[in-house]
């Protein structure tokens, strides 16, 4: 397990080698750079020594043996790609401080077994893609007892020291990734938190091939062609988690494995890509009563389930078997029965028809079911029965579902979230007093089935509604002749997302009242509906409404009335439609509106009097995109933006042609009232003058306190000579326009959110890499990563949970930060699709995040997401050159 005692160096150090990377490699010899010389001398054979922070980057220097004349208290030393070919026992006794060595990428082919002894603090040891690496046969790393992270992937070793880990009192991770391991006898071990031996040669886990006796929470064998397994050996593994699959694994090795952990601790079994197929009868018997709660099938070929099948794993709290290769047309319930502990069943993507086709009654108790992804038509009243405890069923993307009814009789009385995301409802009965989200976003349906007072009427504890892109007429949600809405009775309901429904407005304008009864709502999405009036009384009722977003509509004219009601409002964006002129009092209940965007309308002249009300509460305004009319009477405007408020896109905001003409097509915030508009009255007094002019100078220098600072801030950019650098190529330039890295499960959200937004956003991309699916044929897939990596424009790189827990997906994040290293171009995007908790985020990632290189956050707020692909679309457009030398302001 990791221990934060440790990882915290651990990271500093990784944060250090980056960081060191980057700014020396940005000194050698790149002549577009303004060269630098603070704290950074130019050093010996050409390596570069930052002597403040004890780094020193040879990287890429021809090196062929560790270089003896840099700094002894270097801490953090990168050797990396040089052709070193032996490490002697002298070769560091000169710098005892090193916490990081990087050696990857050399010819290391012989290691002195002292070689390392000298580097007592060692907590960081790279020594991958040396291809004919051969470790010292004993006592490499028996100094080191700190060493956390040891890296030996793609070095084509064909033995590991047995004691290996016998030093180290709490490696985090252990990459063996593509070596030729046949065999493994690690006899001593202290604890490992990951040992990651996918791809090498191991054929038979024997007593004679594979003792491994550390304490491990996750042992990876994937793609390694195993034959034979003997169960005792299993059962003496100390690993939480074990991985399996990459080639087919017998009945007779899957038997074998399964009796080895009955016997064993394990929580927890992976087999992917294993060609798991039919299961003979009794297959599961020895884990009756096991300790597995964990099994995950994932990729393979599971067919011909039957009744009882899983019967015998009493234990399994969790059970999925996603994207099986073969159709699994029907999901029966007493495949399940027996399994008494299992409350999560994940069945996605496996192409099922139906569920439960015989009205059986479910025995297993659910808490939560995964169905996402396959080919369901039909969900009739008894599909859950027996289900009363399944809080969250997910039916997303089953493309054709269009029958879903839930009764009194269904009997899922604890439901509290139905995901119906992407399907084709047109009957959908609800029945759910106690559901508390509901996503029925992205309809396909010819007939959407909402009818006002009637579809949700069973729905009175829903919280979270989500309705974005639904095909939603103005008669789904209104009843015109019984003045009923389809949202009221939800008492209870906080956030309403109705966006990217065009239709909504197309026959009248949304009717007062029609939101009358939501008065606990807080969010309300309206972006792309249509919408072109807004009744004064539209808004009637949202008292605790906090955030309103109505972009991209065709909204002219906003009525007095219209957010009057609105109290509690710290959000509104009109962002995007045609708004001209805005009323004097529009804002005059606002008085707690913080946030406000006003970006790309029509808006000439801008009064006093309308923001009055919300002067001291606004901290961020948005007037981007708008033909503003620049003149003395904005002097109010520019007083009012040198508060510390946040004028959003300030490059954007810019002064229209009938202003001013010294501020004609500039920058708002480049008019100085104080300059312009002052009225010269003559020299009346010389002396008086001069005082007046000391008080303007004072009250100036106080006023534009923040642009001064920001100005400081520049000439100290200049001083260090800090430039922004954009690099001078464009996509054309390169064989592809944007490459994505992503991992496996999160290919929906590529296909989903960012396929269809590349599309319409960046229409000049049209050589895009999905994944690993588009990869150059014909070459070994690390290679082919590297070459679309290298030869792309843009790589966006897209983070999740999951993803950090792939190896696979950690490699070609490194593959594609030492390009960022070596070409010194901002090419790299990262999108982190969820929040990764710190102790689960992967040292590459903080290491990336730590330098200010760019990322974004996804977020399910759907003002968030246009945020977001803004904030991508600018990103991907440019590539800035690297820098990490600016100073804190
Ligand atoms: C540092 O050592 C290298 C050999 O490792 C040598 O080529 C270089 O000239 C030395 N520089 C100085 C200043 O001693
Ligand atoms: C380093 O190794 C590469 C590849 O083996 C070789 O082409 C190059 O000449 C070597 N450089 C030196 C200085 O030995
Ligand atoms: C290197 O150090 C090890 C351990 O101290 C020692 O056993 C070995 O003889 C040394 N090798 C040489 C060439 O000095
Ligand atoms: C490693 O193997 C050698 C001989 O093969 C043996 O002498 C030594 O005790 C082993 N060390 C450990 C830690 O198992
Ligand atoms: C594994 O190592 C132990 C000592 O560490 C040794 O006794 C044993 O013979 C080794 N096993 C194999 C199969 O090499
Ligand atoms: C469950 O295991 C028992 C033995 O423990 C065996 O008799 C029974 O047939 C197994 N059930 C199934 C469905 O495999
Ligand atoms: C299952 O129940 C549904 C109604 O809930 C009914 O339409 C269907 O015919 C039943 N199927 C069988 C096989 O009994
Ligand atoms: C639901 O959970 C309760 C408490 O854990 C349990 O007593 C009950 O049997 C469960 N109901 C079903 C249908 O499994
Ligand atoms: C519906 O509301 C409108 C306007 O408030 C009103 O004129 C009409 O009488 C109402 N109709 C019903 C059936 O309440």
């Amino acid at each position: 397990m990791a221990n934060g005692s440790i990882l915290y160096p651990l990271l500093v150090a990784c944060l250090l080698v980056s960081s060191s990377f980057q700014s020396l490699h940005r000194h050698d010899g790149d002549a577009a750079m303004p060269s630098l010389t603070l704290d950074i001398d130019k050093s010996f054979h050409g390596c570069d020594q930052n002597l403040e922070l004890k780094k020193a980057s040879c990287s890429n220097k021809d090196l062929d043996t560790v270089p003896q004349n840099l700094s002894e208290d270097t801490e953090v030393l990168d050797l990396s790609k040089n052709n070193i070919t032996k490490l002697f026992n002298s070769s560091f006794e000169l710098y005892p401080l090193i916490t990081s060595l990087d050696i990857s990428h050399n010819d290391v082919r012989s290691i002195e077994s002292g070689a390392f002894y000298p580097l007592k603090g060692l907590l960081y040891l790279f020594l991958s893609a040396n291809r004919r690496l051969v470790l010292p046969a004993t006592g490499a790393f028996m100094m080191s007892s700190q060493l956390s992270i040891l890296e030996l992937t793609a070095s084509n070793l064909k033995s590991l020291p047995n004691d290996t880990l016998q030093w180290g009192l709490h490696i985090y991770i252990l990459h063996l990734w593509f070596n030729q391991l046949s065999f493994i006898n690690i006899s001593s071990c202290g604890m490992v938190k990951s040992v990651i031996l996918t791809g090498n040669r191991l054929q038979h886990l024997t007593a004679r091939d594979f003792i491994f006796v550390c304490h491990t929470d996750t042992l990876d064998l994937t793609k390694n062609h195993i034959q034979t397994v003997d169960p005792d050996v299993i059962a003496s593994l100390h690993v939480r988690s074990l991985v399996l699959g990459g080639y087919p694994l017998s009945d007779e090795v899957l038997a074998n494995i399964f009796i080895g952990i009955s016997k064993s601790d394990i929580e927890q079994l992976t087999i992917e890509k294993g060609s798991v197929g039919a299961f003979p009868e009794d297959f599961f018997d020895p884990l009756r009563d096991s300790s597995l709660s964990v099994l995950d099938f994932n990729s393979n070929d599971l067919s011909s389930l039957y009744s009882l099948v899983f019967s015998n794993l009493t234990k399994l709290i969790q059970f999925s078997f996603t994207y099986n290769n073969l159709p699994i047309d029907e999901i029966q319930p007493d495949f399940f029965e027996g399994m008494k502990a299992l409350r999560v069943l994940i069945i996605n993507y496996n192409q099922v028809r139906q569920v439960n086709p015989h009205n059986q009654t479910w025995t297993v108790d659910l808490s939560e079911f995964y169905l996402s992804g396959n080919l369901l038509t039909e969900i009739s009243a008894s599909v859950f029965l027996g289900l009363g405890n399944l809080t969250f069923l997910d039916m997303s993307s089953n493309k054709y579902l269009s029958f879903l009814e839930l009764t009194a009789f269904s009997g899922l009385d604890n439901i509290q979230t139905i995901y119906l995301t992407e399907s084709r409802i047109t009957v959908l009965e609800l029945y759910t007093p106690i559901l508390r989200s509901l996503s029925i976003n992205s309809l396909r349906s010819e007939y959407n089935p909402l009818r006002p007072g009637a579809s949700f009427q069973h729905l009175q504890s829903l919280v979270n509604l989500d309705m974005k892109d639904s095909g939603l007429d103005i008669w789904n949600i209104w009843n015109e002749n019984r003045n009923v809405s389809l949202f009221d009775g939800l008492l209870n309901l906080i956030n309403l997302e109705l966006s990217s429904n065009p239709s909504l407005c197309f026959i009248s304008d949304l009717p007062p009242g029609i939101f009358q009864q939501l008065s606990v709502l807080q969010e309300l999405n309206l972006d792309r509906c249509d919408i072109t009036n807004l009744h004064p009384l539209v808004f009637s009722g949202l008292e605790s409404l906090q955030k309103l977003s109505l972009k991209g509509n065709n909204i002219h004219h906003i009525h007095d009335d219209i957010l009057s009601g609105l109290g509690q409002i710290k959000s509104i964006n009109f962002e995007g439609n045609r708004i001209a002129y805005l009323e004097e009092l529009m804002f005059s209940n606002n008085w707690k509106l913080t946030d406000l965007s006003l970006a790309n309308n029509g808006l000439t002249r801008l009064n006093q009097s309308t923001f009055k009300p919300i002067f001291s509460s606004i901290s961020s305004l948005d007037l981007s995109m708008n033909p503003i009319d620049c003149n003395c009477e904005l002097k109010w405007l520019i007083d009012w933006l040198n508060k510390p408020i946040r004028l959003i896109d300030k490059e954007n905001t810019i002064c229209s042609s009938a202003s001013l003409e010294p501020l004609r097509e500039k920058p708002l915030l480049h008019f100085d009232p104080n300059e312009l508009c002052i009225i010269n009255y003559g020299i009346f007094s010389l002396i008086p003058l001069a005082s007046i002019s000391l008080v303007v100078i004072s009250v100036l220098v106080y006023h534009y306190r923040w642009q001064l600072r920001y100005k400081l801030f520049l000439l100290k950019l200049a001083v260090v000579g800090y430039k922004e650098m954009r690099d001078a190529r464009d996509n054309n330039d390169y064989e592809f326009d944007v490459n994505i890295i992503f991992y496996d499960d999160d290919e929906e959200w590529i296909r989903e959110q960012l396929r269809p937004a590349l599309e319409e956003r960046l229409q000049q991309f049209q050589r895009n890499v999905f994944g690993d699916e588009d990869l150059v044929l014909g070459m070994h897939y690390l290679d082919s990563v590297d070459y679309v990596v290298s030869h792309s424009y843009k790589t966006i790189i897209v983070l999740s949970r999951a993803a950090v827990h792939d190896h696979w997906f950690i490699l070609k994040f490194r593959t594609a930060m030492d390009h960022v290293s070596d070409t010194l171009t901002e090419f790299v995007v990262v999108v982190f699709l969820e929040d990764i908790p710190d102790d689960e985020m992967p040292f590459l990632a903080r290491l990336y995040l730590s330098d200010g290189r760019p990322y974004i956050h996804w977020t399910e707020n759907v003002r968030g997401q246009e945020y977001f692909w803004d904030e991508l679309t600018k990103n991907l457009t440019i590539n800035l050159r690297t820098n990490d030398l600016i100073p804190n302001e």
